[in-house]
């Protein structure tokens, strides 16, 4: 069997670069200890790694004090802390359809259990919400919008600018959920008008699983929905208020951060850009080589700006699931079938009623023969469904 094409790289990317496995196992074996206050040597060198990468990552989204960049488990954890610290009974949120269950599910939550109201703003045709609709659902109790930067399924970009432009007038707290974006595209926080920005390590920052986090603007008052240890002013009783701990709780993913400090650094070294031009190149020839393959039904834009490096098809008459799963036995070729945990999107493309769709996500170390070697599979499954 050949070696695996991984095409799933909107769930996570894989492989990482060799710096991270590198960096990650020489952090982990020689400074593995709990960061905090004490004076030991090996504590000050990892406490070190923490705060220089809390910067880089501060910088990355142009944010001000690396203070309030906080770690979590990742963006589901992080989404959860700033969707139950904002609201509370009586409040009123307003989000996408383009979401992911990790905002949709703790909204839907606060819904139906706590009184929040929540509005849902659709999008075109070319998969983009319209940042006009935003303020006509605007009302004196909304505090929070919350939109994802770059679709998981359909892949379009979203005018995050526009809509963070109303928010900052109507004094609205505006998140974006940057899980896909941050490590593809540029993520300025003051550029989009963005209070807080939630971001996973695993995909697109090419990092390990287990650890996310927010960066949280000045203004921006999160309530406790948690508390613990955080190894510092140990006598006080209620979690600490000041950040980043007021968002942080127990030991931190110390070889996580390592990861993450790794990651970034490869991206920085490649550039942003060059990566991301790069794996656009490499969509585009997937989407128009699939284009051709008669029995392919194809969910993807024709303009692939604002866009990044996933999409949708089936093949006429078969589930999603199974052509994955011939995808997977007979070519070793890796995607992601179903519903993409983002429900909505699939039903307002119409897709849910038919079980969902296959999706392809290139990654940096994707090549043009891993791509023709996917048209010509799903070519040749097309082709037995005819016969
Ligand atoms: C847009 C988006 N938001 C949130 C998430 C959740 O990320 P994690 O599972 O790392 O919390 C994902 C992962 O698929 C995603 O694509």
């Amino acid at each position: 069997m050949s070696d695996l094409i991984f095409l799933d790289n909107g769930a996570t990317s894989y492989p990482k670069p060799e710096e991270v496995y590198t960096f990650m196992d020489h952090f982990y074996r020689n400074f593995g200890v709990n960061p905090g206050r004490s004076g030991y040597d090996l504590c000050m060198e990892t406490g070190e790694l923490v705060e220089e990468t809390r910067s880089m990552l501060t910088e990355f989204f142009n944010g001000t004090d690396p203070n309030r960049l906080c770690f979590s488990y990742n963006s589901t954890d992080a989404l959860n802390l700033i969707i139950n610290g904002l609201l509370k009974e009586g409040d009123h949120a307003i989000t996408t359809n383009v979401e992911h269950n990790s905002v949709l599910r703790p909204l839907y939550h606060l819904y139906k259990f706590n009184g929040v109201e929540l509005d849902y703003i659709p999008f075109d045709s070319k998969g983009f919400v319209d940042p006009d609709e935003f303020p006509k659902k605007f009302k004196k109790n909304t505090k929070l919008v919350v939109v994802n930067h770059a679709s998981n399924v359909i892949g379009t970009i979203q005018p995050v600018k526009e809509i963070g432009k109303y928010c900052k007038e109507a004094g609205i707290p505006f998140v974006i959920d940057a899980s896909q974006s941050a490590g593809k595209i540029p993520v300025d926080m003051e550029e989009l008008n963005v209070d807080v920005v939630v971001f996973t390590v695993h995909k697109s920052l090419l990092g390990p699983t287990g650890i996310g986090g927010l960066y949280v603007k000045e203004g921006i008052e999160i309530k406790h929905t948690r508390a613990g240890g955080t190894g510092v002013r140990s006598a006080v009783k209620t979690h600490l208020d000041e950040y980043p701990y007021r968002l942080e709780y127990g030991t931190l993913n110390t070889m996580g951060v390592a990861g993450l400090q790794a990651g970034i650094k490869w991206i920085e070294d490649k550039g942003l850009d060059t990566l991301h031009e790069q794996e656009m190149r490499l969509t585009a020839m997937l989407r128009d080589g699939l284009k051709e393959v008669e029995g392919v039904t194809l969910y993807c834009q024709e303009d692939l700006t604002d866009h990044i490096s996933v999409f949708l098809f089936n093949v006429d008459g078969l589930e999603a699931l199974n052509t994955g799963t011939i995808l997977d036995v007979d070519y070793n070729i890796a995607s992601r079938t179903g519903l993409h945990c983002a429900p909505l999107v699939h039903e307002q493309i119409g897709t849910a009623e038919i079980h969902g769709a296959v999706r392809f996500g290139v990654g940096p170390f994707n090549t043009e023969e891993h791509i023709a070697t996917a048209i010509q599979a799903v070519k040749e499954i097309a082709e037995s469904r005819r016969k």
